[in-house]
This record gives C-alpha cells, structure tokens and sequence, in this order.
C-alpha cells in the first residue's frame, strides 16, 4: 500500500488562511489536477474539519472521514471514522486499493507523516499568512520524482527516503 499526500501549497508553504477554513486561493487547474489524482487512486482520508469544507463526499471516490466521534455513515462512499492511520491503511488495503489519497488538513497530514510513500505538492503563485502542511517532529528526506507545469502552477511529486 502507497500512502500518498496530495496537497495545495501558497509559495509560502502554507495550506491554509489563519481564521478562515474554505480555501479560495486555488486555481481551477489545481482542482481539476485534484479531481483527476484522487479519483485514479480512488480513496481518500481527511479530517473532520476538512470534510466540513466540501459540498458533500467527493464523489467516485471513497471519503475515509476521521472523528473522534464517529456519526452514521451514508450515502454509500462515506465513512466516518475514529480509527488510527494504521487501521485506516489496514482497511483501504482490505477493500482492494493499492494506494491511499490523504488529503489534509493539518493535522491529518500530520498523523500520517509516519506512513507516507509519496507526495504530491501543487505550489500556487500566492502568499498569505497561514498553517504549515504538518508539524514536523524530525527531519523526512525527499527524493524529486518530477514537477509537472500546470498552467500557472506547478506540481511536485516527491517520494519520502525510507
Ligand atoms: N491546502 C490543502 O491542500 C489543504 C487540504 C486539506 C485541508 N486544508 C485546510 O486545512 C484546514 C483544516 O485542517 P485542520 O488541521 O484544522 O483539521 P483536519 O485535519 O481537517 O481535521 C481535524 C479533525 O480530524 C479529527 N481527528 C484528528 N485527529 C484524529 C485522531 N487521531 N483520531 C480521530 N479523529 C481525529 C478531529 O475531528 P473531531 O473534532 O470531529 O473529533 C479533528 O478535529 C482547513 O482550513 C482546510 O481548508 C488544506
């Protein structure tokens, strides 16, 4: 199992405005760049706070939510979760997927530090005052994969050194 982060960066490194949770910064290429890399991987894990910016799961994909208070799942590709990122790895690796999509925010990309193979970072021409990708507790070497132009952005794929 590959467990692959796909996030959106400000030049500045940053995911997030301080204060406001939506984000509004990114570009349609970005989106559709994301749209297109989850749904070939086909399963994606957030956070709660995260899920809560989407209009809804994201659809063609299964939506892996993580809460300490798990709610009633439904529609069908949604599943709310108090597992740990083991047992959440363990549970997409059951149902047949080859790679996981974790998709933030902050503190789930900090969760899965331990567990990632990969990353896919988009760079937007911006910078804004916000929070970091994770918390980073030790240094985590980077191999560059490749960088791929889109449009005015660009998108980093790095595999982590093991
Ligand atoms: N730039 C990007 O690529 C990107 C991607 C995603 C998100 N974001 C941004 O990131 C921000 C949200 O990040 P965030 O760090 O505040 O929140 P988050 O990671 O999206 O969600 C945090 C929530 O996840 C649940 N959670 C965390 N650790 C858990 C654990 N060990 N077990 C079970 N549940 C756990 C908790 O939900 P409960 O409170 O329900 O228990 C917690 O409140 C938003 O502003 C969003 O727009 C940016």
């Amino acid at each position: 199992m590959q467990v692959v982060i796909i996030a959106v960066l400000s030049a500045n490194g940053k995911i997030a405005r301080f204060g406001s949770s939506k984000i509004d910064w990114n570009s349609k290429d970005d989106l559709e760049w994301f749209k297109r890399k989850t749904k070939e991987i086909g399963i994606v894990v957030c956070g709660r706070k995260t899920f809560e910016t989407f209009n809804g799961p994201l659809k063609d994909r299964i939506n892996i939510v993580m809460t300490h208070n798990p709610k009633k799942n439904g529609p069908e590709n949604l599943i709310y979760t108090s597992d740990q990122p083991d047992q959440i790895i363990h549970f997409a690796e059951k149902l047949g997927y080859t790679r996981l999509a974790v998709i933030g925010g902050r503190e789930v990309f900090t969760l899965f530090m331990n567990f990632v193979d990969e990353l896919y970072l988009t760079y937007e021409p911006i910078f804004i005052d916000g929070m970091d990708l994770f918390d980073v507790s030790k240094d985590i070497k980077l191999n560059l994969v490749n960088i791929e132009m889109l449009g005015e952005d660009f998108v980093v794929h790095y595999r982590v050194q093991k």
